[in-house]
């Protein structure tokens, strides 16, 4: 759900040869690239997390990877993954800790927020208050789900040198990249330089932070 340019299906397909695959995303441009990616490896549909083009009962494993915070109606969108999804079939998600330990976000975010108030608004921390263990588990509860269990993945990311960190706020996609982007260059460098403050540097000038996500899983009542 919310294949994208298709990595998790390519994850799900290299590790747990499943007998099928199917990706279903709303962006022509991330389905096109998806079929690129994957070729026949898996069948692609446009459709979205409220509105998926399957039938009832016809997959075992839903799931979605940094997406559910970006849908509207979150409620809906867990009926509907419960609809395709056969009886004690899985429901899976995980979602980024932007208000924890996202840490490369954190810097990002703290640093700007302390220089500029308006930058505050953009803050995906409290922009996704889904992204939290609490909110997880009463969305997959208020679906009435069974077994849920949520926990966190903790990815080590390590950056050489301060600059491996932030050159790619200088040209990615995303909030952050847009934020620092849309600064002018002294004030760019002023927030450059705080969070170059606040970095926690080894003695070899390599920082190294922790990308967390919350995982959710939980089984649809036969
Ligand atoms: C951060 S990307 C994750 C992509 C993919 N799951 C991955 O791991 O590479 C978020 C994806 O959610 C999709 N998305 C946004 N709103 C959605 C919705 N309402 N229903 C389904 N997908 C949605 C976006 O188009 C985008 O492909």
């Amino acid at each position: 759900m919310g294949c994208g340019t298709g990595a998790l299906c390519a994850a799900i397909l290299d590790r747990c040869s499943p007998s099928s695959a199917i990706g279903v995303e709303p962006s022509e441009g991330f389905l096109k690239t998806a079929k690129e990616n994957l070729g026949h490896r898996a069948t692609l549909h446009q459709g979205s997390a409220t509105a998926i083009p399957l039938g009832d009962a016809s997959v075992d494993v839903v799931v979605s990877g940094l997406v559910l915070n970006f849908v509207p109606d979150q409620p809906a969108a867990l009926k509907e993954m419960a609809r395709v999804s056969a009886g004690r079939g899985t429901i899976a998600a995980y979602v980024w800790d932007y208000a924890g330990k996202m840490e490369l976000m954190r810097h990002f975010w703290d640093a700007a927020a302390a220089l500029d108030p308006l930058a505050a608004k953009l803050d995906e921390g409290p922009r996704f208050p889904l992204c939290k263990p609490e909110a997880l588990e009463q969305l997959f509860t208020s679906a009435g789900l069974k077994g849920i269990e949520v926990k966190p993945i903790d990815i080590p990311t390590l950056f050489r040198n301060f600059d491996d960190y932030w050159q790619p706020f200088l040209g990615g996609q995303g909030p952050a990249p847009a934020y620092a982007m849309s600064l002018e260059e002294a004030a760019r460098a002023r927030l450059r330089d705080r969070i170059r403050e606040r970095l926690p540097f080894s003695a070899n000038g390599s920082v190294s932070l922790i990308a967390r996500a919350w995982a959710v899983r939980a089984t649809v009542a036969p």
